[in-house]
């Protein structure tokens, strides 16, 4: 896998940290406005959302509660099935609570849509999603998302909290991988 540099690894950039940055201040202004005077936990979904969430609370201008859940969607290999499994629970009581779920992003739209009727079981006041990334080509079920950073094609993307085999999530972009890196 990768010797060296993260960045040799990488066939192309399909977005920048300062495309990054730019939307996610846009984003950040939209949600500020939209949540104040209310009442908002930001839940964060393990571990492909922590960029997201470090990035995006710390550009809102309202105070705001955290926590994190992390899922596991049963499936053969890496298609997800829409069956899933919380590995780790959230801390807080959602009773009253105006919950803005955080996610990296949507592919098949599967582990959201259980995971967001799961949330609403439990008497929040309101439940909506921001995604960083979303691939409209990939969508199995339709997932009603607030907030979306961007729309991209419908291929394998690492960085900025996407991992392959747990690495890249720490690159400061999005981009796709050099076919030799998946082993080919
Ligand atoms: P759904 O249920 O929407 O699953 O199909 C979304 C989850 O699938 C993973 N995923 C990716 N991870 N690069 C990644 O590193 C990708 O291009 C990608 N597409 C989907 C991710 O864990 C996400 O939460
Ligand atoms: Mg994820």
């Amino acid at each position: 896998m990768s010797n060296g540099s993260l960045d040799n690894d990488i066939e192309h950039v399909l977005l920048s940290t300062d495309q990054i940055n730019a939307r996610l201040d846009e984003i950040a202004a939209d949600i500020s406005r939209d949540y104040a005077d209310k009442d908002v936990l930001v839940v964060g979904v393990l571990k492909g959302a922590v960029m997201v969430v470090a990035d995006l609370t710390r550009r809102l201008t309202i105070p705001v509660s955290m926590d994190w859940m992390a899922v596991s969607s049963y499936g053969s290999g890496t298609k997800s099935s829409g069956v899933v499994r919380i590995l780790k629970d959230l801390d807080a009581d959602l009773h009253g609570r105006h919950v803005l779920v955080v996610e990296d992003i949507i592919d098949s739209g599967l582990t959201l849509s259980w995971l967001v009727a799961n949330l609403r079981s439990r008497g929040p006041e309101s439940v909506e999603i921001a995604t960083m990334l979303r691939k409209p080509d990939a969508a199995k079920v339709e997932v009603d998302v607030r907030y979306v950073g961007f729309d991209i094609p419908n291929e394998f993307v690492v960085g900025y909290g996407l991992d392959y085999a747990e690495q890249y999530r720490n690159l400061p972009y999005v981009g796709t991988l050099k076919p030799e890196v998946y082993g080919g």
